[in-house]
């Protein structure tokens, strides 16, 4: 009975805080309060507006549920007409039928403003997988299928998204394409180009050239799967996500433009992902090349992010493949990866310092890196700092230290423990008969250390020192073996 449901969650719902705030402490309840408060609302709002649907309307699925943005006054292949006004006709036409898909045939469609896909409803295309467009340099929008090329917002970083999805809405099988982008100059900024909402959905999506591509903030549960493109400043954010967020299958690669003029902003400020809170974050297959920063978790007013990040890579980050500033204590885990971080002359002329994964001193959170490879050329691998707990298994660490400087593959520099297991070094860290420690500590570290039962090369140089030189909680450098 719905009124019994309603009172129980009601009589359950504080018991059930109160114990979890005995248990896991204020800050932690509070989070968990949040998730549980969410679904006790929208379990409500079923109820209450779950059964008030009426019956299926006659007709076919089609004629129904299926809205043609050509039959509201949209032109395809006219720059000067703004296509906001009849795709915007035929968004809210299929709201006020009541949900519905927008579909948007081949052809080329310019916005010269925003549009709003509203509850329940879907804006779909042609793409039934994500797109990539070789553009070359040459600068000209795709021509197949259904591409929507974004011309308003033009110098407005912080404007109007192009598109804002409400709840429950999809975008689908389309290629965005900002066709005033120069390839061969510094990007023009312009807003996000897409902005989502609680349960909103971006699917079979191309973003070609945008500056700012998907942002996700307040985006409980946001799907967000199959998108391709090369975002230049950032691809996708997400931050104040109180319940899953799903990211899957997406691949940001500079197919629009390649030229030093227009790579350089993407370089050495470009984030491909960016996370502050998210309760509990799933990240699977997403890859990022030529950025900045691969996977960057800040700390914002929100709160931090705990996640998942598997089977992904970040490759030639000039950066760092992974910075991480904060996350939360449930912690970050990162499985399956590939990671390489180091600058190209043949990109861009950057003097930095390319480290793969950056546990910054600010980071209080718990960070799990396991069977993921550290390759490719890189100043060194990992450095770790800050308060939280950090452990490596099943890594392998390679092609470190390319300036020759006997830089280690690991940095100590705090942490209130680390530890490095069942890991295998395949590079020996010497240079001309001078070797090097493969994992250091500084000064500032005093946390516990644990490493053992990994395989280095050559030799192990040095690793006892790791406990000697330093007083810390506890430390064991043990079961480690070297081949020659
Ligand atoms: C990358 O490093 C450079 C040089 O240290 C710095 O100026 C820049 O802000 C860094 N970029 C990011 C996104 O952290
Ligand atoms: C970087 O500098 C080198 C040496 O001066 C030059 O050959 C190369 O073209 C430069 N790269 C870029 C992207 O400008």
């Amino acid at each position: 009975m719905p009124g019994t449901t309603r009172i129980a969650v009601r009589t359950i719902l504080p018991l059930l805080l109160v114990l979890v705030s005995l248990s896991v402490g204020m800050s932690s309840a509070r989070r968990v309060q949040g998730r549980l408060l969410a679904r006790a609302l929208e379990a409500r709002h079923d109820r209450w507006h779950g059964s008030s649907v009426g019956p299926a309307r006659r007709g076919t699925t089609e004629q129904n549920s299926v809205t043609n943005v050509l039959d509201h006054g949209a032109r395809a292949g006219d720059g000067s007409f703004d296509n906001a006004v009849p795709f915007q006709a035929a968004l809210n036409a299929a709201l006020a039928a009541g949900g519905g898909i927008v579909w948007v045939p081949a052809g080329q469609f310019t916005f010269h403003s925003s549009i709003t896909v509203p509850v329940g409803v879907s804006l779909e295309g042609t793409y039934r997988a994500p797109p990539a467009h070789n553009v070359g340099e040459g600068g000209l929008p795709p021509t197949h299928g259904s591409v929507l090329l974004v011309v308003g917002g033009r110098g407005e970083a912080s404007g109007t998204p192009f598109a804002t999805l409400k709840q429950d809405a999809t975008l689908r099988g389309v290629v965005l394409y900002y066709p005033d982008q120069d390839p061969k100059a510094a990007p023009t900024p312009y807003p996000f180009t897409l902005s989502l909402s609680v349960n909103s959905a971006v699917i079979d999506v191309e973003g070609v050239n945008p500056y700012q591509f998907i942002s996700a903030v307040g985006a409980a549960r946001h799907y967000i799967a199959r998108v391709y493109g090369q975002p230049s400043l950032i691809g996708i954010y997400v931050d104040d996500v109180t319940d899953i967020g799903r990211m899957i299958d997406i691949h940001f690669n500079p197919w629009y433009s390649q030229h030093p003029e227009y790579m350089r902003l993407q370089l050495t400020r470009g984030r491909a992902f960016v996370l502050g809170r998210s309760d509990w974050q799933f990240c699977t297959r997403l890859f990022a090349f030529a950025y900045s920063v691969g996977f960057h978790f800040i700390e914002t007013a929100a709160g931090a992010t705990n996640g998942i990040l598997e089977e992904s890579g970040a490759d030639m980050a000039y950066n760092a493949s992974v910075l991480i500033e904060q996350v939360d204590v449930w912690g970050l885990q990162i499985a399956a990866c590939e990671f390489t971080s180091f600058a190209s002359p043949q990109w861009a002329n950057v003097s930095v310092t390319s480290i793969e994964l950056v546990v910054a001193p600010t980071n209080s959170g718990t960070v799990t890196v396991s069977n993921t490879a550290f390759w490719g050329p890189s100043y060194s691998i990992a450095s770790v700092a800050g308060s939280g707990m950090v452990s490596f298994s099943g890594c392998t660490f390679t092609q470190w230290d390319v300036h020759h400087k006997g830089l280690p593959a690991v940095t100590i520099a705090g942490a209130t423990a680390v530890s490095i297991t069942d890991s295998l070094f395949l590079q020996n860290n010497c240079i001309s008969g001078t070797c090097f420690s493969q994992i250091d500590r500084t000064r500032e570290s005093s946390g516990a250390i644990m490493v053992a039962n990994n395989i280095f090369t050559g030799a192990i140089h040095n690793l006892v020192a790791l406990c000697s030189k330093r007083s810390s909680d506890s430390c064991l450098v043990i079961n480690n073996v070297v081949r020659l």
